[in-house]
């Protein structure tokens, strides 16, 4: 995430198709063409007449989110976060002929926190399904270096509570109603097919 201004969206790492039957084609194409376009765009906007701040990566927004003026501090907070939350969503993902389930230092993360990683697929998908309206569940490290399950609403993202984001869920409807309607639970379980286990585990170094 060390993109600055102008920021740009990066194309899937797979094609649109890739991840059905659990993530359908219509749903791809909407969340990265549409949806995470629109954060990009409207990113770009708040920040064009704010040349000072145009160096600044999306962490670094995102994490000094106090510094910014006020006229462009929630906007920028909403759009940082709308266009880091779905790069990472998306980089997180694999075509289901490719799952690998978690191993190395983050199954051995996962053993000691939550006993088994189905334990912790379970603590993630009660997390997703409590989030009322339209928001994110993570799986971050806390200032211990410890594993951690947490929920945020909106575009909100952990790093913003001093937290290191390692997965997200994108719980927003955008993110399954096409293919799933009202069933989150549904959606999260076929989130969790073509989950790239590998890629999360990159994330805690
Ligand atoms: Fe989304």
């Amino acid at each position: 995430m060390n993109q600055n201004y102008p920021f740009v969206n990066p194309p899937l790492p797979y094609d649109y198709d890739a991840l059905e039957p659990y993530i359908d084609t219509g749903t791809m194409i909407l969340h990265h063409d549409a949806h995470l376009q629109t954060y990009v765009d409207n990113l770009n906007k708040l920040l064009r007449d704010y040349p000072q701040f145009q160096m600044m990566t999306l962490t670094g927004l995102i994490q000094n989110l106090d510094s910014l003026p006020y006229e462009i501090a929630e906007g920028v907070k909403n759009n940082a976060g709308g266009v880091y939350n779905h790069i990472m969503y998306f980089n997180q993902l694999t075509p289901a002929e490719n799952y690998k389930e978690m191993d190395g230092k983050l199954l051995e993360m996962t053993q000691q926190r939550f006993g088994s990683a189905d334990a912790l697929r379970a603590e993630l998908k009660k997390a997703a399904l409590s989030v009322f309206g339209s928001g994110n569940a993570w799986l971050v490290t806390d200032r211990n270096g410890t594993l951690q399950v947490v929920t945020t609403k909106n575009q909100d993202n952990p790093f913003a509570s001093g937290l290191r984001p390692i997965l997200i869920i994108d719980v927003w409807e955008h993110a399954y109603y096409l293919k799933h309607y009202n069933k989150r639970a549904e959606y999260i379980d076929d989130f969790f097919q073509v989950i790239d286990w590998e890629k999360v585990g990159e994330r805690l170094s």
